[in-house]
């Protein structure tokens, strides 16, 4: 099996998509399974016709410890497509018929040995560490029909359907693989903007809303993680803070948020806010934007309040903001209260 390194890790970075997320946190080298919570490496294995073999044999101990609740069991992510090369860890879903199902599958899992480790900042998905010994593999309690399991399910049917399409998502994983591991974060983004526009795909082939969280108020279409055009939200940046082009790393700070909020009208990128994560119950926003030409028409409110309920579906309780004192009646509008805070310059 010819092998490449590929990867190193973030925790929970990338929120939508098959094989994404906290996933990069589990360390698959040298036979060595484990969840890391810092720096690892990951491989690019070719393909193994024997991954389907080892899902159908962790799908018979699942079964077994969902002692008789009803559900379907699923092996999605990379490793579920013939012929794609892959991490070589399973991605497995349990799938539970309705929400109410959701801690009976936990408790199951718990007392299976697996670790519940929250929806890691995707909601409708229940992520887990895998009990020790087990082969390297990421579990996930998803509920019938919800996003995360469609997501799933319609990624790894169109990759498998659409071989040019698989060849293509292998072909940006080993571009990308070579970078590494100098420019991990650039890899983890580069087959994000390529899983958003599959997804996208295979939304509208299965008949399905291409983006569900998206709402339109007077012609302007909010979106969260929508895909963003380097260009402009550098333009946008530079417009609305009245900085030289070409001075906004949204590259380099995109693989670190838990996700932002596009305004577009008619396709044109007007209003903006990135929502950094500490992983867990607080979120921060960053750089919201809007453009100069379109300022005190709500927009600016409208983007704060799509975040702030994304921040909560995430599972964040508490959403910080820092901003001069010029825009504390904006902030205020959007229904933030001022705090003490502590602020130190350090460069
Ligand atoms: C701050 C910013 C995002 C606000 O966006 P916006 O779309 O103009 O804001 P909204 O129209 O939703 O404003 C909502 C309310 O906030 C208050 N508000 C907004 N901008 C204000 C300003 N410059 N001065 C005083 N109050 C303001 C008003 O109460 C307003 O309601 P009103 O227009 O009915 O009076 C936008 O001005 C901007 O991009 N500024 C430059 C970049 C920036 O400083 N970003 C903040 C980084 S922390």
């Amino acid at each position: 099996m010819s092998i490449a390194l590929v990867g190193a890790v973030l925790i929970s970075l990338i929120a939508l998509g098959a094989d994404q997320g906290g996933d990069w946190t589990r360390r698959a080298m040298g036979g060595q399974a484990g969840i890391v919570e810092g720096p690892a490496y990951l491989y690019l294995a070719e393909y193994d016709p024997e991954w389907p073999h080892r899902f159908a044999e962790l799908a018979v101990q699942l079964r077994a410890a969902m002692r008789g609740l009803s559900v379907e069991i699923e092996h999605v992510g990379s490793t579920s497509v013939p012929g794609l090369a892959a991490k070589p860890m399973l991605d497995v879903d349990i799938v539970v018929q309705t929400t109410a199902d959701v801690g009976a599958a936990v408790n199951c899992l718990e007392r299976a040995g697996y670790r519940a480790k929250g929806t890691r900042g995707v909601p409708g998905r229940e992520a887990f560490d895998q009990p020790p010994g087990a082969p390297v593999h990421a579990l996930y309690v998803v509920v019938q029909g919800s996003k995360p399991h469609l997501d799933h399910m319609l990624f790894r049917d169109l990759l498998c359907r659409r071989p040019d399409l698989a060849a293509r998502y292998e072909s940006v994983k080993r571009a990308n693989a070579d970078r590494l591991p100098a420019d991990w974060l650039g890899y983890s983004d580069a087959k994000a903007d390529l899983i958003t526009e599959l997804l996208v795909l295979a939304r509208s082939d299965a008949g399905l809303p291409v983006d569900p969280s998206a709402v339109e108020e007077d012609g302007v279409l909010y979106r969260w993680r929508a895909a963003v055009d380097d260009r402009a939200i550098d333009d946008l940046h530079a417009d609305a803070f009245g900085e030289t082009p070409g001075s906004y790393r949204w590259r380099r700070s995109r693989p670190l948020s838990l996700g932002w909020v596009t305004a577009s009208e008619d396709g044109r990128l007007i209003g903006f806010v990135n929502v950094a994560w500490d992983g867990d119950c607080h979120a921060f926003l960053l750089d919201t934007a809007v453009a100069s030409a379109y300022q005190r028409r709500g927009i600016g409110r409208r983007v704060v309040a799509k975040a702030l309920e994304e921040a909560h579906n995430a599972g964040c309780a508490w959403v910080h903001v820092d901003y001069g004192r010029h825009l504390s009646d904006f902030y205020a509008a959007c229904g933030f209260t001022p705090t003490a805070a502590g602020l130190r310059r350090v460069k």
